[in-house]
Parts: C-alpha cells; sequence; structure tokens
C-alpha cells in the first residue's frame, strides 16, 4: 500500500506534487493561521515540502546531532547544502552567536524565499541562495548538480551538512559535492552527510526497498530517479577519499530497522573531516 501511495506521488511532475500538497493542508493551515497556533517561525504545513514528522523538533535533534557528533560551536562558520525551509538553519539561528556564520543554498526558490523573507530578516548572519539545478524529485528544469560550482570561496566554512540531501541525488551529482565541500572547508573542517548506505548484508526493510539496482548504488523508483538513492558503502567511502574527505564515522540510521533508540537519526549519518 505504502509503495503503491509512493508510486502513485511520484507519477505526478514536481509541480504537481508541491500544488496537492498546498491543497490538501490548506483547511489545516488556515486554521492554525486563523487561531493562531502557528508561531510566526513555522511555516505553513502546506509548504513543507522537505519530509513528515515534527519539523522544529526534528530541526532540534539534527542539530544537537552536529554539536555531539562532530563538535559544532557557537561561532563556526556554517554551510547548509540543501537548505530547505528552513528546519536546520532555524535551530541554528538560536545555536550560532554574532561571531558565527550561515549560508545555505537550495534548488527550490518557494523554500529559500520563506528563508530570506522569515530568518534573514531576523538574523542577518544568515543567508540563503536560490540556485536553478535540475533534480528530477523537486524540478523538471535546470542545470547540473555534477559540474556546479559552489557559490563560496575555498576554505571559508568549519562545519557543513547535507541532511536529507545525498539521498536525493545520483552519484555523479554527489562526486561533484563532495568535491566542493572539499574546496569550501577549511583544513580540519567536518561535514554532517546523511545517505541511505548498505552493503552485502544490508537488509532492506519492507515497504523501504531499493529494487532498481545499479551495482554501487541503488534506487526507489526508476522513473523518479532522485525520489531516494541508496549508495553501496565501499564505493561512498571511496568516493569520499578520492574527494580528499576522510571518513571520521558511519553512524546507521533507523530506516534499516534498527531500534530508533540505538540510532541517532532515521538516515545513516557519514561525519567526514576534510
Ligand atoms: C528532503 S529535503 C531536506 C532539506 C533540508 N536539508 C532539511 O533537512 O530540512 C532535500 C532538499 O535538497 C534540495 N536539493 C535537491 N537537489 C539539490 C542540489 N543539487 N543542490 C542543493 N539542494 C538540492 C531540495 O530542494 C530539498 O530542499
Amino acid at each position: 500500500m505504502k509503495n503503491l501511495a509512493r508510486k502513485f506521488y511520484y507519477a505526478m511532475p514536481p509541480a504537481w506534487r508541491f500544488a496537492t500538497r498546498r491543497l490538501y493542508y490548506l483547511p489545516l493551515d488556515t486554521w492554525e493561521a486563523v487561531t493562531g497556533q502557528r508561531d510566526g517561525l513555522t511555516p505553513p504545513r502546506g509548504l513543507i515540502y522537505t519530509g513528515s514528522g515534527d519539523f522544529r523538533r526534528s530541526g532540534q535533534q539534527t542539530v544537537d546531532n552536529f554539536k555531539e557528533l562532530c563538535g559544532l560551536q557557537p561561532h563556526h562558520h556554517v554551510l547548509d547544502i540543501g537548505s530547505g525551509i528552513g528546519r536546520i538553519a532555524l535551530p541554528l539561528a538560536q545555536y550560532l552567536d554574532k561571531t558565527g556564520r550561515y549560508e545555505g543554498f537550495d534548488v527550490v526558490k518557494k523554500g529559500v524565499d520563506w528563508c530570506q523573507q522569515q530568518i534573514t530578516a531576523r538574523h542577518p548572519n544568515f543567508r540563503f541562495q536560490y540556485i536553478s539545478l535540475e533534480n528530477d524529485l523537486y524540478r523538471s528544469d535546470g542545470g547540473s548538480a555534477s559540474s556546479f560550482r559552489f557559490p563560496y570561496p575555498d576554505a571559508s566554512f568549519d562545519f557543513a551538512v547535507a541532511n536529507s540531501v545525498f539521498t536525493h541525488m545520483l552519484p555523479p551529482e554527489v562526486d561533484n559535492y563532495l568535491d566542493e565541500l572539499y574546496r569550501v572547508l577549511r583544513p580540519g573542517g567536518v561535514a554532517y552527510l546523511t545517505f541511505f548506505v548498505f552493503d552485502e548484508k544490508t537488509a532492506f526493510p519492507s515497504g523501504f526497498e531499493f529494487p532498481y539496482d545499479y551495482g554501487h548504488y541503488r534506487l526507489m523508483d526508476d522513473v523518479v530517479k532522485s525520489a531516494n538513492v541508496a549508495f553501496e558503502e565501499q564505493y561512498l567511502f571511496e568516493m569520499a577519499k578520492r574527494n580528499g574527505l576522510a571518513v571520521r564515522a558511519l553512524h546507521k540510521g533507523f530506516w534499516r530497522g534498527l531500534p530508533k533508540t540505538e540510532c541517532p537519526d532515521f538516515q545513516d549519518i557519514v561525519v567526514v573531516e576534510r
């Protein structure tokens, strides 16, 4: 049933998926706006295109993971690859101090616009950029992520995150992003990257299979290729290494059926260091 609903959802063009979500939540969003139940810093449900769950709580949990697993500090300069609609930026704005800095970029303009209006307006050291790149889950046009150069100088960040982004990108794109990550991280800089990682022992759980097998990577859907992508562990670690990044840790996520209490998140977290 889950798989069927997913197939149906993916069969729609990206713009329809956004519109469907907006319409589905319109009554609740209107009610919450009228009764003042939603604080100004939480986007309406119909605009949260970046995943399910409690938006504010999951953002806070992710930032807690940055501190615990990567040693994030309040003065750090942070890059958020695929900044979405501010799930990570919002709790970070409470954590980074005035000497800290945040840069985020994303390929979905609605999310970037919302972040600029709601977050940059209150926190000028938080900046967001819209970049026009193709991704068949989120949009139908744009340039190629496999040759995109991040719009930042070399060695300009202490910490970077790609949370639930490389799970929606294909190997040549991730390869380029790791190369760019190496360029923009300072020596000793750390990145928190989430993936679905598999090896020969991985048993894909029912309802969350990756049936399209391309050897070193697997897809959940072969029409919408970026819907969900899983990477073979050795292949991924070698790609990181080839791009100058040392893999410091792999924290397995509960997507693979492990008990939630044993995992810091749903997706697997790969911590790399330049
Ligand atoms: C599941 S959402 C996660 C958003 C955000 N990182 C979070 O945790 O809330 C995936 C995000 O990746 C963005 N994305 C997809 N392809 C991208 C690319 N090539 N470069 C940057 N962002 C991309 C999407 O627009 C979307 O905002």
